[in-house]
Parts: C-alpha cells; sequence; structure tokens
C-alpha cells in the first residue's frame, strides 16, 4: 500500500495539536486539506471548535466537512494554524503560496499563537528559492512597473496564468512567482521586497513557523 505522505503529517498535526474549545486556523493546499478533514472529523465527534479559514477554497472544503467558519476580525487570535509550506529551510524559514493564498495565510499567521507547518520530506530545501519560485502578489494596477522592480531584485518574475488569463487572488490581485538562483538573505530580501510599491506581499514566512512536521516515504514522521 502506498503511504499517503499529505495525510500522514496532517493526521498527526491535528491529533498533536488541536484540542477541544480551541480556535483553529485552516491552511491552503493539498496538504492543509487532509488537516481540514480531519478536523471535520473532530468537529463530527463533538469537538467546540472556532475556525477560520485563509481561503475561500479552505472555507468551501471546511463547509463541506461540516465546520463552521469565523471570519478573522470576529477571533480575539488563533490558538493554533495548520498550515502547507512549498520550501522549508533548516531554520524553519518558509516559501508559501504556490496555491495563491499567500496573503491571507500570513495575515492568519500572524494572529496564530502557534503555526505548524505540514510537509512530507521533499519540500525540505538547504536554501529558499532552490526548488520553487518566491510568489509574490501585487496590485494590478501598474503591475509591469512592478514586475520591473522584482526583477531590480535577480530574479525572473514571471506573472501567474490560469486558463489562458492571469490569475486572479482571493484579494483581487496577481501573482508574480519570481525564479531566483537561490535566496542567500531572506530576511533582506523581504525588506527590499516590502518597499516595491504596488507589492502587496511576498510568499516568504520569517519566524512564523513554530513547528513543522515532516513525513517520509518510509512512513515515518518527525515534527521540526
Ligand atoms: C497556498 O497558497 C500555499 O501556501 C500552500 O500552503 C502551499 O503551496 C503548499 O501547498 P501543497 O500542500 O498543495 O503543496
Amino acid at each position: 500500500m502506498t503511504v499517503n505522505l499529505k495525510q500522514l503529517a496532517a493526521e498527526k498535526a491535528v491529533n498533536d495539536f488541536v484540542k477541544d474549545g480551541m480556535t483553529v486556523g485552516l491552511g491552503t493546499g493539498s496538504t492543509a486539506y487532509y488537516a481540514i478533514k480531519r478536523v471535520g472529523e473532530l468537529v463530527k465527534n463533538g469537538h467546540r471548535l472556532k475556525c477560520v479559514a485563509t481561503s475561500l477554497q479552505t472555507e468551501t472544503i471546511a463547509k463541506e466537512c461540516g465546520i463552521d467558519i469565523y471570519d478573522v476580525n470576529d477571533v480575539e487570535f488563533i490558538d493554533v494554524t495548520i498550515d502547507g509550506a512549498d520550501e522549508v529551510d533548516p531554520n524553519m524559514q518558509l516559501i508559501k503560496g504556490l496555491g495563491g493564498a499567500l496573503l491571507r495565510e500570513k495575515i492568519v499567521a500572524s494572529v496564530s499563537k502557534e503555526e505548524i507547518i505540514i510537509v512530507d520530506d521533499s519540500k525540505l530545501v538547504e536554501k529558499l528559492g532552490t526548488r520553487c519560485p518566491l510568489p509574490v502578489e501585487v496590485l494590478i494596477f501598474g503591475h509591469k512597473k512592478t514586475k520591473k522592480a522584482l526583477e531590480r531584485q535577480r530574479c525572473e518574475a514571471i506573472l501567474r496564468m490560469k486558463d489562458g488569463e492571469p490569475f486572479i487572488t482571493d484579494g483581487g490581485n496577481y501573482i508574480y512567482d519570481c525564479k531566483f538562483a537561490s535566496i542567500d538573505n531572506p530576511f533582506f530580501l523581504e525588506s527590499r521586497l516590502n518597499v516595491i510599491p504596488g507589492v502587496v506581499d511576498n510568499g516568504l514566512f520569517l519566524n512564523t513557523a513554530t513547528a513543522v512536521i515532516i513525513s517520509s516515504p518510509d512512513g515515518s514522521v518527525r515534527t521540526m
């Protein structure tokens, strides 16, 4: 039987970190999907949880699983958020956003006491930017100018497309996927990106993860 690595990491995260009465942030993506399903089982079994979604897609899946979704504005804080990632470096710094939800994910993470990241070990990298591009969410207004400013940071910025049209985020913005040779200093890069007019946010999640749960093809799961 083949092991479902995403499910393995996701279920361990929910089983270890989600307790009755908590406010829980629900991540976005194919790994977070299994965490949402497990949270749905807990709710069916009587857990009283207040859940906040990091995307419209997650909100839809959660509701299908019988989970009530709260607006992030209506909760004081979030006890624990469980979310996926696209890259994790040895210091638990992350790239997120290949699923397009980076902005809401970052807002939810910023009000979460614990941010538990669930990945299979193919997402582990020595240096950020070596496995996948860095997604950067930008305003549609002037986006070609923003692209030029992004490329001055020594990357190739490619407008994300979907079905032949630019991909639109839940916030109504575009995403440029920025290909770097590698990101040697993510903190410095973040500070440069954040001052480019038109940049709404970027997929660097620095000092955000409080734990990373990693599944491997041999069926083992470890926590970083
Ligand atoms: C969504 O915008 C992303 O940040 C996801 O958390 C990330 O892309 C991981 O997704 P998968 O679990 O589908 O690989």
